[in-house]
């Protein structure tokens, strides 16, 4: 087996201009979404990344046609898809797989899918899909990991209060519901900028969804829909994960293709931080001059700080001049990269859902493991700050969630590389 890793030695202030691609977290809703359709649709900005090649397999192996027009750009025909079912050995490595619940059962009234995979973060529960679903009148039944659902007659549109604040849930009720008899209402939602993408995307398929990005989406199920062309947002966390870079290196970055309101509490935090950041129509540049402040940050859901730009904050926080408190709003789990920072001389104090970050005068670079995507761009940004050289394995987490990486990185100064190595067979203890 090859050990793939990334090796990056630090000590270069970012600059230049990068390009930010198409959200993960909408494209990986959007292409479950295409099936809500027997057509062909087109859609562009599309992220080159791993999840997305799954996503597109697991189309495929469901009877899809799919082709790509070039990097960017991809064409879906879901007029023949006949087999209702995601395997574990697809299902497992990613979290959106669960999205082909919501569309299958709005297509055909039923799905067997394989529990999901993703980032461990903790406990990561369905019970709110599982309430959505079944008030719109599908039995869910949990056998051997495998999520089945079914439906005798149709989908009837239903009032639906989530417990909890969930993107998962909030679209996965979304897709189903799309295809429903009546009107859904759906309170208690996810505000997420990739909400609002979905059900844009929806709507130009023929759906009639209204109120994305507020607490309340209201639903009127319609009985068909068609394939559509669409262009996907930009991806705010892999803004945000640059903006950082730029910041954390002292340097003076160009960010384009990006919407400035996504960014606002990132932007913000930056501020505080010591970054200047200068906002125009579709790019943010960020610089910093002088120190890194200490800032305390807690994350809730939009648009409040994104959970998933906390590994990346606390990584550049771990220099600051002073103590942060970082709180977790989110997952019961996310600090787990603070060992990995800890090998590179960050002072971090971990209790529960809390972290207490001693800034450091420098990190020095390491041996360290991504633990999971957004864990694996912090250490990224740690390495691109220290002494020396570090060593990122199990990089194929990043892989997952940041297209070309390395090549975006390079272009802003960055030296880093991508090294394949034969992985070493340590024989059983005795
Ligand atoms: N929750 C429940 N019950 C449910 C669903 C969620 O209790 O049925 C709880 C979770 O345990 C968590 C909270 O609700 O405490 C929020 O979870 P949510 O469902 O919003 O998260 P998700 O949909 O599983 C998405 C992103 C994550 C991101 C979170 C929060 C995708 C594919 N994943 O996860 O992104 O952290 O929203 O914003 O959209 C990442 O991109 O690195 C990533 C992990």
């Amino acid at each position: 087996m090859l050990l793939e890793k990334f090796i990056m030695q630090g000590g270069a202030r970012l600059s230049g201009e990068v390009t930010i691609g198409g959200a993960k977290n909408a494209v990986v809703a959007i292409i479950p979404a295409t099936i809500l359709a027997k057509g062909r649709c087109v859609i562009h900005n599309v992220p080159n990344i791993s999840d997305v090649s799954i996503l597109l397999k697991v189309l495929a192996e469901m009877g899809a046609d799919v082709a790509f027009h070039d990097k960017r750009t991809v064409e879906i025909d879901t007029t023949n898809i006949t087999n209702p079912y995601v395997s574990y050995e697809l299902a497992r490595h990613l979290r959106a797989s669960y999205y082909y619940l919501g569309a299958l059962i709005g297509r055909c009234g039923q799905a067997s899918v394989s529990m999901p995979g993703g980032c461990s973060l903790g406990v990561r529960p369905i019970d709110q899909h599982i309430k959505g679903f079944e008030s719109l009148g599908a039995s869910v039944s949990i056998d051997h990991g495998v999520i089945n659902t079914s439906l005798e007659g149709s989908l009837i549109g239903s009032h639906v209060y989530f417990d909890v604040v969930s993107v998962g849930a909030t679209i996965n009720v979304m897709l189903a519901a799309a295809r429903a008899k009546g009107l859904t209402i759906l309170e208690n939602v996810a505000k997420e900028p990739h909400i609002v993408d979905l059900a844009n995307f929806l709507n130009t398929m023929g759906a009639d969804i209204r109120g994305a990005g507020t607490d309340v989406i209201k639903i009127h199920g319609v009985d068909i829909m068609r394939g559509a062309e669409y262009s996907i947002i930009p991806d705010q966390i892999e803004a945000g994960t640059y903006m950082i870079a730029a910041a954390a290196t002292g340097g003076d970055v160009l960010v384009q293709n990006v919407i400035p309101k996504h960014m606002e509490s990132v932007s913000n935090k930056l501020i505080h931080a010591g970054a200047i950041v200068e906002e125009y129509d579709d790019s943010i540049r960020v610089r910093r001059e002088g120190p890194v402040l200490p800032t305390n940050i807690k994350t809730m859901s939009h648009p409040g700080f994104p959970t998933d730009m906390q590994p990346q904050m606390t990584a550049m926080l771990a220099l600051s001049e002073g103590t942060s408190v970082v709180t977790e709003g989110i997952w019961d789990s996310r600090f787990r990269y603070v060992d990995e920072l800890a090998r590179m001389g960050a002072n971090i104090q971990v209790d529960g859902k809390v972290a207490v970050v001693q800034g450091v005068e420098r990190l020095t670079g390491a041996q360290v493991k991504a633990t999971d995507l957004r864990a694996g761009a912090a250490l990224m940004i740690a390495a691109l700050t220290a002494k020396g050289e570090t060593e990122i394995e199990d990089i194929f987490h990043i892989e997952r969630g940041y297209e070309d990486v390395v090549d975006k990185f390079r272009s802003l100064g960055a030296t880093v590389k991508r090294i394949e190595v034969p992985d070493v067979d340590i024989p059983a203890a005795l």
